[in-house]
């Protein structure tokens, strides 16, 4: 098993940013984000309660289960999208690797 995964960041212009992140230490894809200095504020820490940290995922191979509290927080933002997900509730996990998250603007 892979302890790193890639995970990519597709910008406006359609440019994809490679990032590395460990498998072995608990991190969610927000703190990968936050440790690569995108803007994510993710104001709530990782509790789902913000939605600051809010992507859309634009390819994956295998996402896990949406929390009851993530999919009630994603129904209250008015320009999620079917694939839009809470990034702090996305543990860095093999099965991850190569997603593909667009940062979303928080209004
Ligand atoms: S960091 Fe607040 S909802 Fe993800």
């Amino acid at each position: 098993m892979k302890d790193t995964i890639t995970i990519y960041v597709e910008q406006q212009d359609g440019e994809r940013i490679a990032l590395e992140a460990p498998t072995d230490m608990g991190l969610s894809v927000m703190e990968v984000l936050k440790a690569n200095e995108f803007d994510v504020q993710a104001v709530c820490g990782g509790m789902a309660i913000c939605a600051t940290c809010h992507v859309e995922v634009l390819q994956s191979n295998d996402l896990p289960e949406m929390s009851d509290d993530e999919a009630y927080m994603l129904e209250s933002l008015p320009h999620a999208t079917d694939a839009s997900r809470l990034s702090c509730q996305l543990k860095v996990h093999p099965d991850l690797d190569g997603l593909v998250v667009r940062i979303m603007p928080e209004a």
